[in-house]
Order: C-alpha cells, then sequence, then structure tokens
C-alpha cells in the first residue's frame, strides 16, 4: 500500500484559532496564521439571508446551565428539522444524566454554531461543550443542507456512500499515523459514528474532526485530519462534491478581497443619552439578555412605541448572524451590551477564554453597529475575581441586576408582567430575555403600569448619570457599584 500523504494533516484545533470568518473578527490573526490543514474558514452568517438563531435554555432556577444555540434557515424545512431534533435531544441527554445542584459549580451544556459553507450547499457545524464537575468535554457535528435538493443529512451525505465512508476512515486511520501511540487509530471505522464532523478547508481537502477523548487520551484535546482533495474527490457524493466546490469559491473570493485593516470604534452610548435626567425623574433600566431571538423585531416596536428604551445583551454569535437588528436598537436609542461569544460560564473559564469570550463578542457587536460595547453581562450572572479583571482589562463594567423579571419559571405574560411592576424601585436593573413569547407580551404592561407611576425608561449608564460607571465593577442598581462579590 502506497503511503498517504495528509498533508501533515493531523493537528490539535485551537478553537481560537479556527476563527470565524468575519473579515472585522480578527484581522491581524488571519494575516499571519499560515495554512493549517484542518482549519476550517467559517462563512460569515451575516452574508446568509434570512438566517436566524435559534436558542433553547433552562429555567434559571433549575440548578444547570443549558444555552443551545443554532442557526434556522428559511425554507431549508429538513435541515431546520434537523438542527431542532439535535438540539431537543442534547437537552433530553443532559437532562437525563445530570443531576441539578443547588451550588457552584452547575453542570453547563452550551452548544454553539458556525456555517461550513453557505453556497449551493449549507453546513452548520455544531460544537457541544459539557461541564459535569470535572472538565470540559467538547464534541463536533456537522450537518449538510444542499438547496438543489432540499435534503438534509449529517457528515456522510457527503460521501457517496457506506463503501465511501469506509475509504475516507482507511484514509483517517493512515493519517493519524504520525500522531504516535497515545491516538488508537485502529479505533476509527465507519461503523461507529465517529465521522460526523466533516467539513472542506479552502483546498477542497476533507477535513475529519473527533470529538475530545473519542479516539485518544482527553489530554490531546480535539484531533482533526485533513484527507487531501486528490484522495477525496472520487469518493463524493454530489452534495459532497457541491459543497466542495461552493468552500473553494468562497475562500478564493475572501483571499481576492483580502482583509481589512481592523478599524478603531467609539465606545458605546444610547444615541438619547442625555434627554433623561434621572437625578430629578423616576427611572428604570430594563435589559434582555440572550438575544436576538424571533420576538426581538417585535419587542422593539413595543419599545419605539411606549418611548421606552433598554439595554440588550445578545449573545456574540446571534449578533454576527443579525446584525440588522442590532443597528435597529442603536438607531432607536437602545444600548448593546457584551453577553459573551456563545454564552459559557466565564466564571469556569481560564483567563485567556474569558478575554477571548469578550473579545469576539465585542468585535461582533463592533462590526454591527461601529460602537464597542462597554458594558458586559456574565451569563447566569457568574463572576470571579478573574472575570473582573479581565473585564477591567477590557474596559468593561459588569451589570447585574435587581429585579428579576421571572420570566424563565414559567409565568404567563400578565403574572410577569405583574410581579416585574411590583418590584420596580427608582434606579432598578431589570432581568429580562428577548427569547421568549411570554417575555415579550409582558412588556406592554410592564411599560403601562410603570409609566403611569412616572417612571423613564433607560439605558443602564443613564442611571448613574455624570458619576459614570467603571471598567472591572460590578453594578446590580442604581445605587451604584455592588459591594457584592461575586454577583450570583
Ligand atoms: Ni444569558
Amino acid at each position: 500500500m502506497p503511503s498517504m500523504r495528509l498533508l501533515g494533516g493531523i493537528a490539535l484545533l485551537a478553537v481560537s484559532a479556527t476563527g470565524c470568518g468575519m473579515a472585522a473578527a480578527a484581522p491581524e490573526q488571519d494575516v499571519t496564521v499560515p495554512a493549517e490543514p484542518t482549519r476550517i474558514d467559517f462563512v460569515d452568517p451575516a452574508t446568509v439571508t434570512g438566517l436566524a438563531p435559534r436558542t433553547l435554555t433552562e429555567g434559571e432556577a433549575a440548578g444547570r446551565h443549558v444555552h443551545i444555540s443554532y442557526p434556522e434557515l428559511p425554507g431549508a424545512t429538513r435541515l431546520n428539522a434537523l438542527l431542532r431534533e439535535d438540539a431537543q435531544r442534547q437537552l433530553r441527554d443532559f437532562r437525563d444524566t445530570t443531576t441539578p445542584v443547588g451550588h457552584l459549580p452547575r453542570p453547563e451544556l452550551n452548544v454553539d454554531w458556525q456555517l461550513a459553507a453557505a453556497g449551493d450547499v449549507v453546513g452548520v457545524r455544531l460544537r457541544t461543550g459539557e461541564y459535569r464537575g470535572a472538565d470540559w468535554g467538547n464534541a463536533t457535528r456537522t450537518f449538510w443542507y444542499d438547496r438543489r435538493t432540499g435534503q438534509a443529512s449529517g457528515s456522510a451525505g457527503l460521501l457517496s456512500g457506506h463503501e465511501a465512508l469506509r475509504e475516507v476512515s482507511r484514509l483517517v486511520r493512515n493519517g493519524l499515523k504520525h500522531r504516535g501511540p497515545e491516538v488508537d487509530r485502529q479505533q476509527v471505522s465507519a461503523e461507529r459514528g465517529q465521522l460526523d464532523s466533516m467539513a472542506f478547508n479552502g483546498e477542497g481537502d476533507l477535513v475529519v474532526e473527533f470529538d475530545d477523548c473519542q479516539i485518544g487520551p482527553c489530554s490531546l484535546g480535539r484531533l482533526a485530519v485533513a484527507v487531501p482533495a486528490g484522495k477525496v474527490t472520487p469518493l463524493l457524493s454530489e452534495t459532497g462534491l457541491r459543497a466542495q466546490e461552493s468552500v473553494r469559491e468562497s475562500a478564493q473570493r475572501v483571499a481576492r478581497a483580502g482583509w481589512a485593516p481592523g478599524r478603531a470604534v467609539p465606545a458605546a452610548a444610547s444615541t438619547r443619552a442625555g434627554t433623561v435626567d434621572c437625578t430629578t425623574t423616576k427611572c428604570v433600566a430594563l435589559t434582555f439578555d440572550d438575544g436576538p431571538g424571533p420576538y426581538t423585531a417585535e419587542l422593539l416596536d413595543v419599545l419605539r412605541e411606549a418611548d421606552a428604551r433598554a439595554t440588550f445583551f445578545p449573545v456574540g454569535s446571534g449578533v454576527a448572524a443579525q446584525p440588522e437588528l442590532l443597528r435597529r436598537m442603536r438607531d432607536e436609542g437602545h444600548l448593546v451590551g457584551n453577553h459573551t461569544w456563545d454564552h459559557r460560564d466565564l466564571s469556569r473559564l481560564p483567563t485567556s477564554k474569558i478575554s477571548d469570550q469578550l473579545g469576539r463578542a465585542g468585535d461582533a457587536v463592533a462590526a454591527a453597529i461601529g460602537q464597542r460595547p462597554t458594558l458586559v453581562r456574565a451569563p447566569y450572572g457568574e463572576v470571579s475575581l478573574d472575570v473582573r479583571n479581565v473585564a477591567r482589562e477590557r474596559e468593561l463594567s459588569l451589570v447585574g441586576w435587581d429585579v428579576d423579571s421571572r420570566d424563565r419559571r414559567g409565568g404567563d405574560a400578565g403574572e410577569i408582567a405583574r410581579w416585574t411592576a411590583g418590584q420596580a424601585h427608582p434606579g432598578a436593573i431589570m432581568l429580562m430575555h428577548d427569547l421568549d413569547r411570554t417575555t415579550v407580551d409582558a412588556v406592554p404592561g410592564i411599560l403601562k403600569e410603570l409609566q403611569g407611576k412616572g417612571y423613564a425608561f433607560v439605558t443602564v449608564p443613564e442611571l448613574y448619570g455624570t458619576a459614570g460607571m467603571q471598567a472591572g465593577h460590578v453594578y446590580t442598581s442604581g445605587i451604584g457599584p455592588s459591594r457584592k462579590q461575586p454577583l450570583t
């Protein structure tokens, strides 16, 4: 058997080095990092018309941290069903196999997505991170959708059949030879379902990724192999060939366009900051986390109607997908903060990852609206000393809340509205989520009730007026930085 040359095709795939394909995300990195065969150049989701993020979460009081995000593509019924079923199955499995705990650290499930291709054929790569009390474990799956046929499939759909899958397994085993004895390459088999995350690099090579701990000790991190285009092309299905071509084309487009140099963006402030004086007017700050969601545009209509402003803390991956919604927020006087890239509990991450989460999300907001957030809300409200230090370095003030709308507890819109309006006081920071129908339905009642009592709805920094807010401090209400630490 001739030896297979796999372009040095195995590497630990550092998540931060895989980039996200957005010109504004990390231009220097994209210029200086040499082509790495297992690198997938993800497509900017904002270039896909109508694509919208969907999110599954679990109630705040459930004793587990859950944030599952996946995209929905208009008209792609089978793909949407596949992604939704995958999300629901993950949530079910996680619930069935973890015990909710009332103390920290809680079990955590996080699913994030990126586009591996978005031409004639669309590739959606889901990355699952799980924390069950020891370390994070990461797993990836990539689903494919062929716009011409309307068919959706897992990664095996890129290949022409089971024989082709067996041949790819053999090529991958060969590619793992140089990885040393720690990798159990004989485990790799077409029958075991490990080849569930396959995509193409810009050269047309097939990048096969393995989950953490799947074929070697967990300390190896993520393993990936690039099977050269020359070997894999004859094994591809019609869909696979078109996917390969679409990734090649988009890589050439990016290479031709080059990368725009990074540009400075001004710090964020409401376009209507200073129009309400909170020293003489009763003010509250409504805050909406975790969007954008299916009802965010409707929420903006409601707020505009009532001349109310709010502070949004959207998740970075969703910002990248729907920048037009963010621009609307800015234009209508709302403020956009940072809620990390993919909503992981920051208090469990090393400082480099905390910084990466805040940096990527801040870049996404800056790319969308030309303003860099000055506020961050930590997912699940989990703030450690490291989180505060990184926030300070990145010139972000931490925003908590002192009124929880309880919109994650399953009440109806009327109950949420009554409870929230009843808890309001001058200077309150109120926690809501623009993902849920009931939340958006509750907002008109809250606005009406509080406006009747003379309240004005402002963005968070306006509560603090000329005193301003300091980076690295935690603010839970309009009365000044919290003495409490950490914030939970
Ligand atoms: Ni959140």
